[in-house]
């Protein structure tokens, strides 16, 4: 590369650093403002721990839509190696682990690949599973059904929108419906364990909705028809947790 090149490329990848932590400290702050407003009723659920989460069904209890083998290997071997991993990359990058894990999304630029992969895993699998949910409405209501028909038209074309991110996501991934600092609702997807809230993300916003697009999500029971599985998620999608993270935002 010349020297004058190198600078030109040295320049714009501060002006990117730049933009970037800008958008992630908006997003923090706009996280953390919203978080405080909620102390009072003791309301958190957009913190996240280190440390794996009990489900709240059985493993049979979202059959027949994920079925019994699949839940078990993916909570107590997928994500139960996500949440061991980010625990030692915890240890070995001085993490505090009574800090949320969020805190570390936000900045995951200066950890590790260790660090990305295994705290983007456990957070994206924590919060899969309390979307998850076999006694569930199945549409939106209120102020999150009027935001959505806001942002989109109708539920209808964001499901039609979330569907084609989930199954245009080359190789593993995750599919999104996120809420951003600018209060809007975004549909993105993300390669691999990253997610949305992270400072290297194309698309940034917190999550509402995030679908496991990995094959090791679907494959024992879906084979390789990814669009089956992403069609049934909304039989078993807990939109009463989706309100309440919601609620904490707007
Ligand atoms: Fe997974």
């Amino acid at each position: 590369m010349k020297t004058s090149s190198r600078r030109k490329f040295i320049s714009n990848s501060a002006k990117a650093g730049l933009a970037a932590v800008v958008a992630t400290q908006g997003l923090s702050a706009f996280l953390s403002s919203c978080s405080s407003s909620k102390k009072a009723t003791g309301t958190t659920p957009l913190k996240t721990g280190f440390t794996q989460q009990p489900l709240a069904y059985a493993y049979n209890g979202l059959e027949p839509w994920i079925d019994t083998e699949t839940m078990d290997i993916h909570y107590n071997k997928h994500a139960a190696s996500y949440a061991k991993n980010l625990q030692d990359a915890a240890r070995d990058e001085a993490v505090d682990m009574n800090k949320p894990l969020e805190d570390v999304l936000y900045n995951i630029s200066k950890y590790s690949v260790k660090m990305r992969n295994n705290a983007g895993g456990h957070y994206n699998h924590e919060l899969f599973w309390k979307l998850l949910s076999a006694n569930t409405t199945t549409k939106p209501q209120g102020s999150l059904l009027a935001m959505i028909e806001r942002d989109f038209g109708s539920l209808e074309t964001m499901q039609k929108a979330f569907n084609e991110a989930a199954k245009s996501r080359f190789g593993s991934g995750w599919a999104w419906l996120v809420y951003t600092d600018k209060k809007q609702l975004l549909i993105c997807s993300t390669p691999n364990q990253d997610n949305p809230l992270m400072n290297i993300a194309e698309s940034k916003g917190i999550p509402l909705i995030g679908l496991d697009v990995w094959e090791h999500a679907y494959y024992l029971k879906y084979r390789n028809r990814r669009a089956e599985y992403i069609d049934n998620f909304w039989k078993i999608l807990n939109w009463n947790y989706v309100q309440q993270r919601f609620d904490v935002m707007r």
